[in-house]
């Protein structure tokens, strides 16, 4: 009789903590057993991993994907699609957004928001889990009550559909928002205990830098990095700290790029305070002379590809995010996937040129493709290039911290036997390895570019597994074993409880906030 349904064999284990050689046995879609050696015939199906490494599936914690309320625009890419490229590229559960709609009114408005996106995602074949994230559109108006009734809905929509995360934006027209309105949430993010996720930017610095450049006819996609100087990141984000620390809120920085930035958090969590950082390949990979015009090429729009928000810096600063990922200021690393096709003259980056915007940066959608990459990359620049110091780092920064913040640990993140869903990655044993050359093709997505073509990776997954299936093998998709399903998650934003003075919000009279 079969104990197990399926065993990986000769494997070199690697978690966040430890790198050993083992086998490891599946059971209804869950790590089982992970022991020095099992017994093939106590299993209906082994793997043989050739002694390459074994790491827990990917998470990538910053997707996005098409939504009911487009608010980022037409992303190519649908939830099917993103999973799609993920577990391609070793990733077995993203956590993606779903916008508030600001049309819905009451206590469900926020749940129903979720519910909306959820529900599309149903029809979709999905390779793995994924969770989602809110983004806060618009607060209704800055007065108390708001925060009130923003307390309300996010209650709901934890309890009906396990969002324990939302995040707010610092910048961009129609979303960015105040000081007050980031505070209103924060009151009602803590005491829900829901993670607050900001996108740091000053916005106003943003929005004066770009019609000054317009002005003198600056408007070439390279010009929107200089819209936003390092310390246009790095003033949101001490102001976001101060406001965090008046509220007693632990707070994530996502794609962070800046060193200003890097100083604040570093110097914020020096003092105890709950603040932690994501950052992005892109980040540690590019540089702003790729969103550059070079005299070589034909497209003179070619450098829109690499325009996102934060933008690429130079190319000095990538040491400073490698060395931040090491030494523990940056928790996490995301793709902040958000694909939107080049070519297109109709949707993407070249609506830019549509009703005579004439290609301005200003038009250009912010973001890029990179759910795929991801996870490569990290493994070859990080682990076989030595740029972080163990590839227990490697596991812990991609996988393993996101698994813990985003309230989804140890069922996510870990190979945790009895605990961990069998959500698994067997890479290529290093006997074999030859450089592999990204090319778009690969990527099994829809978007028509990757920033990192060309690049050389000293590893790649081999076998992708998602509840103890293999959905992706050598190259392929086996769509067949594609059962990715919604993943409500915990909470596990727990404050201080330490005060910059005498105030405290209402609700703390009543008692400790809730905490799972
Ligand atoms: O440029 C970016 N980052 N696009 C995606 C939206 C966001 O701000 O995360
Ligand atoms: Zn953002
Ligand atoms: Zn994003």
């Amino acid at each position: 009789m079969s104990v197990y349904d399926l065993i990986i064999k000769n494997g070199i284990v690697c978690t966040a903590s430890d790198f050993y050689p083992a086998d490891i046995g599946i059971c209804g879609g869950k790590i089982a057993a992970i022991a020095d050696s099992i017994d093939s015939s106590l299993a209906k199906e082994v793997i043989d991993a050739e002694g390459g490494i074994i790491t827990p599936g990917g998470i990538d914690a910053h997707v996005h994907v098409d939504e009911p309320m487009k608010l980022l625009g037409d992303v190519v890419d649908t939830m099917g699609s993103a999973t799609q490229s993920a577990v391609a590229g070793g990733t077995t559960t993203v956590i993606a957004f779903a916008s508030q709609d600001v049309g819905l009114r009451g206590p469900k408005a926020l749940s129903n928001s979720v519910k909306q996106a959820i529900d599309l995602y149903e029809e979709q074949t999905l390779y793995c889990d994924y969770g989602l994230h809110l983004i806060i559109a618009r607060l209704e108006d800055e007065s108390k009550q708001t925060c009130e009734e923003l307390d309300d809905q996010l209650r709901n929509m934890y309890d009906d559909h396990g969002v324990s995360s939302v995040k707010v934006f610092m910048t961009y027209p129609g979303l960015q928002m105040s000081d007050y309105s980031i505070l209103n949430t924060m009151y009602a993010t803590r005491k829900n205990g829901i993670t607050t996720m900001i996108h740091a930017e000053n916005g106003d610095i943003v929005r004066w830098m770009t019609e000054s450049l317009e002005l003198q006819g600056l408007v070439q996609p390279y010009y929107h990095g200089v819209s936003r100087p390092t310390i246009v990141e790095g003033e949101a984000t001490s102001r976001a700290i101060t406001l965090a620390t008046t509220m007693d809120t632990p707070i994530l920085f996502v794609h962070v790029s800046s060193p200003e930035a890097l100083d604040s958090i570093r110097k914020a969590q020096t003092s105890g305070l709950k603040v932690y950082a994501e950052t992005c390949p892109q980040y540690m990979l590019l540089s702003d002379e790729d969103t550059k015009c070079h005299h070589d090429q034909s497209d003179k729009f070619e450098g829109a590809k690499n325009v996102c928000s934060p933008p690429l810096r130079e190319k000095q600063n990538e040491q400073r995010i490698w060395t931040a990922m090491d030494n523990g200021t940056i928790t996490i690393v995301s793709s902040d996937h958000c694909a939107y096709l080049y070519s297109s003259k109709f949707r993407g980056k070249h609506n830019a040129f549509d009703n005579g915007k004439g290609g301005g940066f200003r038009y250009i959608p912010n973001g890029m493709p990179g759910v795929c990459t991801r996870l490569p990359l990290l493994f070859d620049q990080g682990y076989l290039k030595n740029k972080l110091s163990s590839l227990m780092k490697f596991v812990e920064l991609h996988c393993t911290n996101p698994a813990k913040i985003y309230g989804c640990y140890p069922k996510k993140g870990a190979l945790l036997p009895g605990s961990s869903d069998a959500d698994i990655v067997i890479w290529y044993p290093s006997k074999s390895k030859v450089p592999v050359k990204i090319r778009n093709e690969m990527l099994h997505h829809p978007c028509d570019y990757t920033p990192y073509e060309g690049f050389e990776v000293g590893n790649w997954p081999r076998y992708t597994l998602v509840h103890g299936k293999v959905v992706y093998k050598e190259g392929k998709l086996l769509q067949h074993n594609a059962e990715g399903h919604y993943l409500r998650r915990n909470t596990n934003s727990i404050p201080r409880n330490k005060w910059v003075n005498g105030w405290r919000p209402a609700y703390e009279k009543f008692g400790t906030p809730q905490q799972e």
